[in-house]
């Protein structure tokens, strides 16, 4: 089973949006896809309630910490043959919480939208998850989305110059658009609708997608460069 964790500590950033495209993408390759959500909101599983009957399944897992613990090891459960399994982040997460989502990630996505304040976030969210997350292995893959960019907007410079240090590839801009409005909606994403709707929002989604797939054309997992910590200031 391959794990995706998507996760930033700030709400709106677009973790369900990612989670529930990542999940849908699979699941219209017949991939056995199941969805892990942490959010006590639920949004990751109210999609999944809108999702039509005719479209492929996916496995719904509600890790929300709202309930006795009993009930929510067995609420948790991820069906044995699951191929690939997404996990949706709550906002804020840290300390145990943090640190048990990422044990389970093989892939760990991070999406931003393009606010000055955002950026700020997260470049404070990404040195909290390398240093006190706990990824379990040099193996576990670490990347950025820009999500919600309009055309008319700036500046990714300060993000981009803080990855490059520490070696963080920034996989792709997402574009702000209806169509993943709609897919919210309606339980689906951009690779179960009609392409001729979704053209630009595949081709924008499509490296994440190339990012995740085993056997596609992948850069080499790259080591964190974690001492730069200390050297790099946003902004500077
Ligand atoms: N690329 C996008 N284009 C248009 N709307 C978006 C996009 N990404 C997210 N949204 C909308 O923004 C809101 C917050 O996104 P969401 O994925 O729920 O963020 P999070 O899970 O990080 O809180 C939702 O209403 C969602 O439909
Ligand atoms: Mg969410």
């Amino acid at each position: 089973m391959q794990t995706t964790l998507v996760i930033n500590s700030k709400g709106g950033s677009g973790k369900t949006t990612i989670t529930t495209n990542i999940a849908s993408y699979f699941a219209s390759r017949n991939h056995k896809t199941a969805i892990m959500d942490y959010d006590p909101q639920g949004s990751s599983l109210h999609w999944l309630k809108m999702r039509s009957n005719s479209a492929n399944p996916i496995h719904a897992a509600n890790a929300a910490t709202q309930k006795g613990r009993l009930i929510r090891s067995l609420q948790m459960y991820v069906p044995e043959n699951t191929e690939q399994l997404v996990i949706d982040a709550p906002a804020g997460a840290e300390g145990v919480l943090l640190q048990e989502m990422v044990r389970k990630a093989d892939f760990i996505l991070i999406p931003v939208a393009p606010s000055n304040i955002d950026v700020h976030a997260t470049a404070d969210f990404i040195k909290d998850l390398l240093l006190k997350g706990g990824i379990r292995s040099q193996a576990t893959k670490v990347a950025v989305v820009a999500n919600r960019v309009r055309r008319s907007m700036p500046v990714y410079e300060p993000l981009e110059r803080f990855l490059r240090v520490l070696s963080l590839p920034f996989l792709t801009r997402i574009s702000d658009s209806d169509q993943y409005i709609l897919a919210a909606e309606q339980g689906t994403g951009v690779f179960e609708m009609d392409e001729t709707d979704v053209a630009a929002e595949r081709k924008e989604f499509e490296p994440i997608i190339n990012w995740l797939n085993p056997g596609a054309d992948q850069q080499p997992a790259r080591p964190l460069n974690v001492v730069n910590f200390g050297r790099f200031r946003m902004g500077a």
